[in-house]
This record gives C-alpha cells, structure tokens and sequence, in this order.
C-alpha cells in the first residue's frame, strides 16, 4: 500500500471499470508537501545560452497532476507562462508520425538513447540518421518531416496540434523565437550536417524556423500535466475528450520518453523514477502514468543535463510516494487503474 493510504484506489463496483477515485484532499497535501519542501531548494542555473530565457524568475515553482478522468490538483505558480522548449520534441514526434507512420519517420530519425548531451553534433555512423527524436539534432529532423503546403501551413498544423493536446489556442513568444534564431548555431550546424547526408531534404532554415518557433510555444504547468494526461489516456484530451494523436502512436511516443526524454539522465531515470517523461530546458517536465495521469513540474533552475533540479526531485518523491514506477510489483504500488 502506498503512503497516501486509502486516497487512491480502484472503484470496483463502478459502471466504468478503471475509473480513478482519488480523494483529492491528501493528493493536493502531497503536492503542497512537495511545494514547500522543494521550493527550499535553491540548486541549480537558469539557462542562459538563449539570451531570452536568462531573463526567467528562478524562484517560479508549480506542481499539477492531472488524471485520465480529468480532475486537477495544483500548487504554486500554475499559471505563469514560460516556453515549452524540449517538451515540444514528444509532440512533434507523433504528428511526424500521423504525416508518414512509423516505417518512414524511422528511416529519417533512430530510436536510441545516444548517452550525450540534448545538443550533440552526433548522427548514428552507420545510418547517418540522428541518434532520436528528443536529442536536438532528431528533433529537427522530425520537425522537417511536418507537411504543409509552406511555412504558415506547417506552423497552423504544428499549433493546432497543441491546441488538441492542451485545450485551447497557443501562441509563440516572438521574443524568445527570434533570441534563438538568432542565436542558435549549434542547432544551424545539425542541420547543415543532415542537409549534408542527405537526413533533410527541404529548406534547412524553413525547417529550423518552424523547430525554434516550436520550442518557443507558451504554456503553463497545468497545459503541461494537461498534455501528459492525454499522452496517459490514449491520446484523448481527460478534459476536452478531442483525440490529439492517433492511438496507435502512443507507444512509440512513450517508448522513445521513456528511453531517450532526459537525455544523460535517461537511465536513472528510469531506474529510480520508471516512467515516460520530457524536459525542456525553460525548467518544464512532464511525466505520464500511463492510464492513470500526467505529471507536469516547472521550475527554471537546472542541473548540468539541462534537466529542472526541483522537478527531477518531485518527480522522483512522487514516484515513490505514489507508487508510480512501471515496473514496481513488490506491493508497495499506489492502488488504482
Ligand atoms: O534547441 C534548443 O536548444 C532549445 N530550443 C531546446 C533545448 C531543450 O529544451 C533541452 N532541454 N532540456
């Protein structure tokens, strides 16, 4: 039985087999616990190699978990706005693969945690195709793989895509698109390097732009728990009940989270933790549960890796408190789903 004790468990006798009754008292407590706990903890760095995103409140904290039948529970800073980043990578990957299927998409982009940092100049040296979709070099080559008849089509396409997993309309912030475009020359060489072997086959800077605008589409911790929670209940929105991806897709996405989304960190991660997650180096993480809920955490002090400190933490208590890992069957798992 899990420390949260009777607050979670399976209504047996329900109509709908599966639904979730979570009290929502002691959840809310163990987020407000994380809150006050974590907020103490001052680790960590903003991130400063996009000029933009130096400017963040380091303080800004928020915690929500969001189930797969649609209840919310929420601390701190839910509300403030910051840019996806990273997190962006896991969407763009399904719709890569709603535009071409899973054949095509893994001729362009592998599926292998690379062991390196999210920014490494590095393609697989065999296949010259990048290492996956959540290292930089992958993600811009499945964002070149978005159709559309031109740049305003793919990026209506690209924004109505998180529109579907969040619930409402998103929007870019110009200021940290352009502070990127500008400044993202490692990003510039990846693609040149494909472009050269041949992995991107389009306008290299039009792919780039659409990559950067992307990464800078503003959310906030609830759309991140939001999104997360619809990765958990097979694509459908707990909230809206619109389909964001095609179901089919789910375990591809999950599959690469869980192996490649925290790039150096991957594999303890997924010891310790032991679900699909993504970072964004703007200090979001999501964490999915599948069948049961998703997680968001933003905090903007970050670790080496370029992962949130304070979100790894949470993630991590909430794993164990909760019972969350996959593949924990020694009893002490949260009782529902
Ligand atoms: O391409 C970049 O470097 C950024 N737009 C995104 C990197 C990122 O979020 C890494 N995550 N922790």
């Amino acid at each position: 039985m899990s420390i949260l004790g009777n607050a979670i468990s399976v209504m047996t006798n329900q109509a709908h087999q599966g639904d979730l009754e979570i009290d929502p008292s002691p959840l809310l407590a163990v987020l407000k616990d994380l809150h006050s706990q974590y907020k103490l903890l001052g680790e960590g760095a903003v991130a400063k190699y996009i000029p933009e995103l130096a400017k963040v409140n380091p303080d800004l904290f928020s915690i929500c978990i969001v189930t797969v039948d649609g209840q919310v529970y929420k601390v701190g800073d839910y509300d403030q706005l910051f840019t996806i980043q990273s997190i962006s990578k896991v969407f763009a990957y399904g719709l890569a693969l709603e535009d071409h299927g899973q054949d095509y998409v893994l001729t362009r982009v592998g599926v292998e945690p690379t062991g390196d940092a999210f920014n490494a100049i590095v393609l697989d040296e065999q296949s010259k195709r990048p290492y996956n979709p959540m290292v930089n070099a992958g993600a811009i080559a499945t964002t070149s793989l978005i159709k559309g008849s031109g740049p305003t089509e793919r990026l209506n396409r690209m924004l109505d895509m998180f529109r579907r997993y969040i619930g409402h309309d998103v929007f870019v912030d110009i200021s940290v698109f352009t502070s990127e475009r500008s400044t993202g020359h490692r990003n510039r060489a990846m693609a040149h390097l494909m472009l050269n072997f041949g992995m991107i086959d389009r306008n290299i800077e039009e792919s780039l732009d659409l990559y950067f605008q992307q990464c800078a589409v503003m959310v906030n911790c609830q759309d991140l728990a939001v999104m997360a929670a619809t990765l958990a209940n097979r694509g459908i929105n707990p909230i809206t009940k619109e389909q964001a991806v095609d179901k089919r897709y789910i375990k591809d996405i999950l599959s690469v989270m869980y192996t490649c989304g925290m790039y150096n960190f991957a594999g303890e991660w997924a010891y310790k933790i032991g679900i699909p997650a993504k970072s964004g180096i703007c200090g979001g993480i999501i964490a999915v549960v599948p069948n049961k809920m998703g997680i968001g955490v933003f905090s903007p002090l970050l670790d080496v890796r370029g992962n949130s400190v304070r979100g790894v933490k949470v993630c991590e208590e909430l794993s164990q408190r909760l019972g969350l890992h996959l593949f924990d069957c020694s009893g002490q798992q949260a009782k529902f789903g």
